[in-house]
């Protein structure tokens, strides 16, 4: 890989912190045939609930000793840092997560806490990112046009250290194309769809015809699913994505218009806000709750903190129907959801992630059926 002076320097520096990224950059662009470092606009670093990396992660972190070179987001927690014990976390993860977010506070990162820093300052397109969520990548990918991979944690906090990332993969234009032409039924839920269609073309990029518009919600619950079921890293939409047109039509095409769900279990608990609800989704579920009434089960609606914040009525509003709001975490990086036999969701990530990740059941409804049950 061609280094600049001043990337080989920071490959000498006597910060080891520095030192470590850079080797960790230049290993991933060695290994993925990376000409060059890119800059990037921004990083969004994964892996920071303490569920997942336990007290090695939390040690790792504490160590570190740098500044972010760039603006730098972090993905959901394991908890809602202000109302942790209502989620029935316990004392001690709830101060092992307070330590990992310290630790990547001291190193400059923004403690965001969501899966979707785009609704907290939204890239341009053509900007390159080093974001670590794979719902937040689809999303930059297909419906932004800005261009990231999918990082790890680690490969992400490594280029938010440096402010640059190996350019390869969905970086350059020609790796953006196509790879299969996918018909959806119009009837069939765009979150479902993601989920079926990425159990069928793994990290393949789809050119997906909805045969109607979609909102920007859905295209992020389709491309979540997708990416989560999957392991592409963007997806096109015809007439919807900014660079759907820009390619050759590949041949090979399938069509979902159908899908086969696993038998049902009896939710008690209902999690919406995988990824974390926008303040449109928010006013959708308030109308849903003013048609269908109080809710009767447990009911917990994920988003940021950021949007909880701009939007304090509507907060107020959905908690009066006996809606629990929470920020910073969600349904499936949180431990709090294991103490339930069987979560609904209405989305196809965490229908996909619940069972294997928290070994609870799932069953999937749309955010309408959802709230309906709600009250039932
Ligand atoms: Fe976000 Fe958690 Fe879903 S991080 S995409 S709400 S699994």
């Amino acid at each position: 890989m061609d280094l600049t002076p001043e990337e080989e320097r920071l490959l000498e520096s006597d910060n080891d912190t520095v030192k470590k990224c850079m080797e960790i950059l230049v290993a991933l662009g060695e290994i993925y045939g990376a000409e060059r470092l890119v800059e990037i606009k921004s990083a969004q670093i994964s892996g920071i609930s303490y569920r997942n990396i336990g007290d090695a992660g939390l040690e790792w972190l504490e160590n570190l000793d740098a500044k972010v070179a760039v603006k730098s987001y972090t993905n959901p927690a394991g908890m809602d840092v202000e109302r942790w014990e209502e989620m029935g976390i316990d004392c001690e993860f709830y101060e092992k997560q307070i330590r990992i977010l310290k630790a990547i506070e001291k190193l400059g990162v923004e403690i965001s806490l969501t899966c979707t820093p785009y609704y907290l300052d939204t890239p341009s397109f053509g900007d390159h990112l080093a974001w670590a969520e794979s719902s937040a990548v689809v999303y930059a990918n297909s419906v932004i046009g800005a261009r990231t991979n999918r990082e790890s944690g680690i490969s992400a906090l490594a280029s938010a250290i440096i402010g640059k990332t190996p350019c390869y993969g969905l970086h350059i234009k020609e790796n953006r194309a196509p790879e299969i032409r996918v018909r959806v039924g119009r009837e069939v839920n765009p979150s479902i769809a993601g989920y079926e269609l990425g159990k069928i073309t793994g990290s393949k990029i789809p050119l997906v015809d909805f045969g109607r518009p979609l909102s920007r919600d859905e295209l992020k619950l389709f491309g979540a699913a997708l990416a989560a079921s999957g392991g592409a890293g963007m997806f096109h939409a015809v007439n919807l994505t900014p660079e759907w047109g820009d390619f050759e039509v590949p041949d090979e095409k399938i069509e979902i218009d159908q899908f086969q769900i696993d038998p049902e279990c009896d939710p008690d608990l209902i999690a919406i806000g995988c990824p974390h609800t926008s303040a449109e989704e928010l006013e959708k579920i308030l109308a849903l709750l003013k048609r269908y009434g109080r809710v009767k089960r447990e009911v917990w609606v994920f988003t940021s903190r950021e949007v909880m914040r701009k939007n304090p009525g509507i907060v107020g509003e959905i908690e009066k129907f006996g809606v629990r709001m929470f920020a910073d975490t969600c349904m499936v990086v949180s431990p709090a959801t294991e103490r339930f036999e069987c979560v609904m969701v209405n989305s196809g990530k965490a229908f996909e992630y619940l069972p294997k990740l928290r070994g609870v059941n799932a069953v999937f409804g749309d955010l309408s059926e959802c709230i309906r049950r709600a009250t039932e």
